[in-house]
């Protein structure tokens, strides 16, 4: 019987490679992407990233992931780095570092990862198993030591977080962080970002969801945390918001091209965050997000304006 091994390795041959000449040529002719610094090593990261939860993760578990290979082609020949993932996400891991190692573009990827052996019902972790689920992303994405691996949902942090400090100690991990897109748990946030030595947190963040705006991105600007932004499509919300609304004709003037690169844009103009990263499934996709990475940023007037737009549609049913 195949196995899932095999599958793999069969769609993955016959895909047509059709994202790679238009990634290739998008970032001859348009010149790289924007980088930001990691403001904690100065090391520089495209600003557009991919996610793999969402759209991503159902693909990554069906029989047929030829559209991830491109996906993933599409972002590194497009100029992008930054792969977040999770244990948790199902087959995402797993398939990404496969995907990635046959086309030899594993050491390309900044592959971001996360922790939670948390059992189901809540508790603390155990560290054999915290220990075994780290052991086992770094067999799948094929990288040692890992870009950043983070606290999944702040779970735990007393005992991962120190598992993952000493990681870092040992030179396998080279950058920790936590995550959260829970407002109930923003409190607790914060106080990690005061109290412990992090280097990246993973927010959620968008033109219409913007709390983090308050407290937690001033705070990263000054504790010198990087800023991952998740969900900055509010996965399915704003496409329901914006309907089939054209994109106003003003948002030439800071080079959105697509309502896509119009949220995007609107993220990356905040000063504190290092590099958003939506999800998709689709090679045309990837592309267009990485547009956002290009061209002029919105300023704060731009920004206002972008705000009182998406304000006035109706909320998502
Ligand atoms: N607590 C945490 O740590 C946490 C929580 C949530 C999310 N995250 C991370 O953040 C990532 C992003 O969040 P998300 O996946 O929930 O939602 P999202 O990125 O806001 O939205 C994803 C959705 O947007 C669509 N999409 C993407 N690009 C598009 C484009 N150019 N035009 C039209 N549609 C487009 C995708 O569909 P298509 O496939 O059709 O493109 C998918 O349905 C996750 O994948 C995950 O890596 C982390």
């Amino acid at each position: 019987m195949a196995t899932r091994r095999d599958c793999l390795k069969f769609t993955l041959a016959t895909a047509a490679a059709t994202a790679l000449p238009q990634a290739r040529l998008l970032a001859q002719e348009a010149g790289p992407l924007l980088t930001r610094a990691v403001p904690k090593t100065g090391e520089q990261l495209p600003v557009v990233g991919l996610g793999s939860s969402a759209t991503f993760a159902q693909v990554a578990r069906s029989e047929d992931v030829s559209a991830l290979r491109e996906v993933l082609q599409a972002l590194v020949e497009g100029g992008g780095q930054v792969f977040d993932t999770a244990p948790a996400y199902g087959a995402s891991e797993e398939v990404a570092g496969q995907i990635a190692h046959e086309l030899g573009l594993g050491e390309r990827v900044f592959w971001a990862t996360k922790l939670n052996a948390v059992p189901r019902g809540g508790g603390t972790a155990d560290p054999a198993a915290a220990r075994e689920q780290l052991e086992t992303s770094f067999r799948r994405l094929g990288k040692d030591p890992l870009d950043l691996v983070q606290v999944h949902n702040l779970a735990d942090i007393p005992t991962q977080l120190a598992l993952l400090q000493r990681y870092k100690a040992d030179g396998r991990i080279r950058h920790v962080g936590v995550t959260s897109t829970s407002k109930q748990a923003y409190p607790r946030l914060v106080e990690v970002m005061r109290n412990e030595d992090i280097d990246f947190i993973g927010v959620d963040y968008a033109v219409d969801n913007r709390d983090v705006e308050e407290t937690i991105l001033p705070l990263a600007l000054e504790r010198r945390i990087g800023v991952l932004v998740y969900v900055p499509f509010g996965r399915t919300r704003l496409w329901s918001r914006i309907g089939d609304r054209p994109l106003p004709d003003w948002a030439a003037e800071f080079d959105a091209t697509s309502w896509a690169q119009f949220m995007l844009k609107y993220v990356l103009a905040h000063p504190a965050v290092t590099c958003v990263t939506p999800a998709t499934s689709k090679a045309r996709n990837m592309l267009d997000n990485l547009g956002a990475g290009r061209g002029r940023l919105p300023d704060d007037a731009q920004r206002r304006r972008m705000v009182e737009f998406i304000d006035a549609l109706p909320p998502a049913p």
